[in-house]
C-alpha cells in the first residue's frame, strides 16, 4: 500500500523531536494543569483560560491569523442560561499556494476527574513515572497530548530551520466532551472563509486498539445522549414519614432504565436494531486480520467481564453494531453510608451509540416512544419527561485514500511496522461534518495507546507514545505535502 511513497529523509526532524522531548513533556504538563473540564459548569472559566494559554503557544510558535470564534450562550439544558460555550480557537502556519492545506483537529477540553474517584496522584497534576516512562494526568491522552504534539511539530521544524512542508491550519474546541456545541455550525459557516482552500482534515483523538501495534483509524460510532426526569416531592423527603404512601421518582426511573438494554448488551428498544446496515461479506474479513485479543480488553478493562469470547465478535460489537449505556442519576443519593432519603427529582442518563445506517431523528423518535409507553405502563402520578441532551454522528471512510497511505507511510517509519487499519466505538462528533462541509477527506491519526484510561482514572501517556506520536504527525504531513 505505501510503496506510493519514496522513504523521506526525516531522521534529522526524528532526532529533533527527540532533543526537545523535555520541552515537549513540560508543555504537556502545563496543559494538564489547566482544569478544562467542559461538563461541569462552574469549571468552564478554566475551559476559557485553556483556549488563551493555546492562543500564546500559537502566538509564541509564530502562527498567524489566531482568531477565537465566540460560539454564544450554551443551549439548554443548562443551569446557568447565561453560561458562555468555550471559544473555537483558530490559527494558521504558512499561506503559501504551491503546497496543500491540512486543518488539523482536536479539543481542549477533558472529562472531570477527582482524585478520589481512585486516581493514584493529582489528575491536574502530571505525575511523570520515570522509570516506567509514562505521564500520568487527566487529558493526557484525551486529547491534551496528541494537541501539543501538533504544536511540537512546529517547534521541531521552526529549531531545524526547515519549512513546514504544507499549510496548517488548526482548530481546537473546548466542549467536545459535552457533545461539541455550536461547532458545526462554525464549521459551515467558515468553509468558504477561514477552512477555505483546505485540501484535507486531520484529527489525532483516539487510540491503537491494543498496546503495541499503531493503527490508523477510518470509523467511529456516533452518540446519542439522553436524559429521563422524574420528579414528584416538592423536596427530598423521610423514608420512615413517607415511605410507601408516596410515589417515588427514583423507583419509576430504575424501571424504566431497567427496560433500555438487557445484561448481554442486547438494546431493548424496539426498531433500533432494523436500521443497523446488513453485514457485508467483505467487511465480515476484514475482522480476521486485526491485531487483537480478548486478553487485552480484559486487560484494557481491568477485569475478566467480556461479554463476547472471540476477537471478531468483540470487534463488530465495538465498531459496527450500536450499543446503550447507562450512565448515572442525577439527583439520586449516591454517597456513602445509608442515608434514609426519598429523592424528590431524578434525571437518569444514557446514550447510544450508532452506527451505519441508524437515522438519528428516527432513533430519538424510537427512544421516546419507547420510554413514553414504559412510562405510561407505570400508572405514576409523577411527572415526567424524556429528551435528547446531544447527538453527533457516527463516520465511516475509505482507508485506502491519500491521506491514509501518508499516515501509513510515516507511521511506518516511525515504528518499523505496517498498521492496522481500525474503526472505534468512541465518537468524534465533528468528524462527518469535516467530510461533509468541507468536502474533503478526514485522517484519524492517533497518538495514545489502547489502554490509556481515557475517561477512566489514572489516565496515561506513555512517553514514547508521545513523542513517537510527534514524530508520526510531522511525518504524516512530509508525506502527504508530497502526494
Ligand atoms: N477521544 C474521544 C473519542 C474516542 C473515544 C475515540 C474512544 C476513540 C475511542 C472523545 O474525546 C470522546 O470521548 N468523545 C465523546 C463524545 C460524546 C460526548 C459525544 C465520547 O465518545 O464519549
Ligand atoms: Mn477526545
Ligand atoms: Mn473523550
Amino acid at each position: 500500500m505505501s510503496e506510493k511513497y519514496e522513504k523521506l529523509p526525516l531522521e534529522p526532524f526524528f532526532k529533533t523531536i527527540d532533543e526537545l522531548q523535555p520541552k515537549f513533556i513540560e508543555r504537556l504538563q502545563k496543559a494538564i494543569a489547566i482544569p478544562s473540564v467542559s461538563s461541569d459548569e462552574s469549571l468552564r472559566p478554566k475551559v476559557v483560560e485553556m483556549a488563551h494559554f493555546l492562543v500564546g503557544e500559537l502566538e509564541s510558535l509564530g502562527f498567524t491569523d489566531i482568531q477565537l470564534k465566540d460560539l454564544g450562550t450554551q443551549p439548554p439544558p443548562v443551569q446557568d442560561a447565561n453560561l458562555q460555550l468555550p471559544p473555537i480557537v483558530l490559527g494558521r502556519y504558512g499561506q503559501d499556494p504551491k503546497k496543500k492545506t491540512v486543518l488539523v483537529y482536536g479539543h481542549y477540553d477533558v472529562q472531570p476527574a477527582l482524585k478520589d474517584d481512585g486516581w493514584s496522584t493529582e489528575p491536574f497534576d502530571m505525575h511523570y513515572d520515570k522509570a516506567n516512562g509514562i505521564l500520568y494526568g487527566r487529558g493526557s491522552t484525551d486529547d491534551k497530548g496528541p494537541v501539543m504534539g501538533w504544536l511540537n511539530v512546529i517547534e521541531a521544524h521552526r529549531k531545524l530551520g526547515w519549512e513546514l512542508p504544507v499549510n496548517l491550519v488548526v482548530c481546537f474546541e473546548g466542549m467536545e466532551e459535552s457533545g461539541s456545541l455550536g461547532l458545526d455550525e462554525l464549521v459551515a459557516k467558515e468553509a468558504k472563509q477561514y477552512f477555505k482552500n483546505v485540501d484535507q482534515v486531520t484529527i489525532s483523538d483516539n487510540y491503537w486498539l491494543g498496546t503495541t501495534k499503531p493503527v490508523l483509524t477510518y470509523g467511529l460510532r456516533g452518540c446519542n445522549y439522553y436524559q429521563i426526569i422524574v420528579k414528584g416531592p416538592g423536596a427530598d423527603l423521610h423514608s420512615g414519614i413517607f415511605g410507601g404512601i408516596i410515589a417515588e421518582p427514583m423507583t419509576d426511573l430504575v424501571k424504566i432504565m431497567s427496560t433500555l438494554v438487557d445484561g448481554k448488551g442486547k438494546i431493548q428498544i424496539p426498531g433500533v436494531y432494523d436500521m443497523v446496515a446488513p453485514l457485508t461479506e467483505k467487511e465480515d474479513k476484514l475482522y480476521d486480520n486485526i491485531d487483537f485479543s480478548v486478553d487485552e480488553l480484559n486487560a484494557a478493562a481491568g477485569s475478566d467481564t467480556a461479554l463476547h469470547q472471540n476477537k471478531r465478535d468483540i470487534l463488530k460489537h465495538r465498531w459496527r453494531y450500536p450499543s446503550l449505556s447507562l450512565h448515572g442519576i442525577e439527583g439520586a443519593f449516591s454517597g456513602a453510608g445509608a442515608k434514609t432519603v426519598i429523592p424528590s427529582k431524578v434525571v437518569g442518563k444514557f446514550s447510544i451509540r450508532t452506527v451505519p445506517n441508524i437515522d438519528l431523528a428516527k432513533l430519538d423518535q424510537l427512544v421516546f416512544k419507547h420510554i413514553n409507553e414504559e412510562f405510561a405502563k407505570l400508572n405514576s402520578p409523577n411527572e415526567f419527561k424524556v429528551e435528547l441532551i446531544h447527538d453527533g454522528n457516527y463516520w465511516v471512510s475509505d482507508p485506502f485514500n491519500e491521506s491514509f497511505q501518508a499516515a501509513a507511510k510515516a507511521t511506518e517509519d516511525v515504528w518499523n511496522i505496517v498498521p492496522d487499519f481500525t474503526r472505534e466505538g468512541g465518537s468524534i462528533p465533528i468528524t462527518l461534518t469535516f467530510e461533509k462541509e468541507l468536502g474533503v477527506d478526514v485522517l484519524l491519526l492517533p497518538m495514545g495507546r489502547g489502554d490509556d484510561g481515557a475517561h477512566s482514572i489514572n489516565e496515561k501517556l506513555d512517553v514514547s507514545n508521545y513523542i513517537n506520536g510527534c514524530k508520526t504527525l510531522g511525518g504524516f504531513l512530509h508525506y502527504y505535502g508530497k502526494s
